[in-house]
């Protein structure tokens, strides 16, 4: 198996603030600092993070190692939301590398596809990015199978990154097939499924009220006794195995396949915990019963879904 620094990445979402209430500047950056001295090199951002602050602060942390870790060590990954037109994705880029501190993304990711609009000539212009060196490989994100095979035959694509959880594992059975006929390696994100599979939350109301969670499907009344039934298993399987629910539901996105997980710790003690999950190897027996709720819970899910936030695009 590939050293835990090779398999985990560090997901920036919450440094942005936004959605993340509360994120505490410091927090964030001890949890960079935590993840680099920890070995970890993929730092994985977007535009929309707190409308670029998840990128300043994680370009800006990153500088400060280089020193001792350089630019070439590093696997710097950010999205962009499709412009109202594809000559508006240079200059995007270029704002994304200004913010980043450097000269060179590893990967862009179209963060979401957009039904409103032709992918044709956004991808082609995408294509022309990856040939001014500007940008080194290409990745979707939250795309169908369908969109994905569509946008192959427009631009080489390199990474699909997608929602990988107990909660959420119908993504990964939908493209997991594809991705690998085409050689292009899974990005798994929200693994604890926003925080939700640590337990902390069973009820909509354990969230501050300005909190979005408190939105996410499992706390509608349809989803609701599968989801507790999910952190029931979580939190029995972790006591029989001397661990934690997080450290059950991380091991468990980590064995799905794929080629990287993000974490999404937003202080270094997360960190520190969620690091020590990628040592645990579960049980068959574990396995199975987690797979047993989890695809209970999906199966109450409409076919039509096809991302937790239930977002139309
Ligand atoms: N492409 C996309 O559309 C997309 C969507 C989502 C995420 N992502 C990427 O994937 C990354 C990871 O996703 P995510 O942030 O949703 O990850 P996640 O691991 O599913 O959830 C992260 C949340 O879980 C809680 N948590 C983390 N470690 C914990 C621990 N050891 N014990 C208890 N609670 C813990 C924290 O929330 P609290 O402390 O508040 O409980 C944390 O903010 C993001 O940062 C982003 O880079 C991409």
């Amino acid at each position: 198996m590939p050293p835990t620094s090779d398999r985990f990445g560090l997901g920036c979402w919450s440094f942005g603030g936004g959605y993340w209430l509360d994120q505490d500047r410091q927090d964030s950056i001890r949890t960079i600092h935590a993840a680099l001295r920890a070995g970890i090199r993929h730092f994985d951002t977007a535009q929309s993070y707190g409308n670029g602050s998840s990128e300043q602060i994680t370009g800006q942390q990153l500088r400060r190692f280089s020193p001792t870790i350089t630019r070439r060590d590093l696997t710097l990954a950010t999205k962009i939301l499709l412009p109202p037109s594809p000559a508006q994705l240079k200059p995007l880029v270029e704002l994304s590398l200004r913010r980043l501190c450097t000269d060179y993304l590893d990967i862009l990711y179209v963060h979401w596809p957009d039904s409103a609009k032709n992918h044709r000539p956004y991808f082609s212009e995408l294509q022309r990015l990856l040939e001014t060196g500007l940008v080194r490989a290409l990745g979707v994100s939250n795309f169908t199978p369908e969109l994905l095979t569509e946008v192959l035959s427009y631009a080489p694509i390199n990474y699909c990154q997608m929602p990988v959880s107990l909660l959420w594992p119908r993504s990964l059975a939908r493209l997991g097939q594809i991705c690998r006929d085409h050689t292009i390696a899974i990005i798994a994100y929200s693994p604890l499924g926003m925080g939700l599979l640590s337990g902390k939350y069973p009820k909509a109301e354990a969230f501050k009220p300005q909190d979005r969670r408190r939105t996410l499907f499992p706390f509608q009344e349809r989803y609701a006794s599968r989801y507790h039934q999910l952190l029931q298993v979580l939190e029995r399987e972790a006591e029989m195995l001397k661990t934690t629910a997080s450290a059950v539901a991380l091991a468990w996105a980590a064995s799905q396949g794929v080629s990287l997980v993000l974490l999404g710790a937003r202080s270094r003690p997360q960190l520190e915990e969620d690091l020590r999950a990628t040592e645990l190897t579960l049980p068959d027996s574990t396995m199975q019963k987690l797979q047993e709720v989890s695809q209970a819970l999906d199966a109450l899910i409409p076919d039509s879904e096809d991302n937790p936030f239930f977002h139309r695009w």
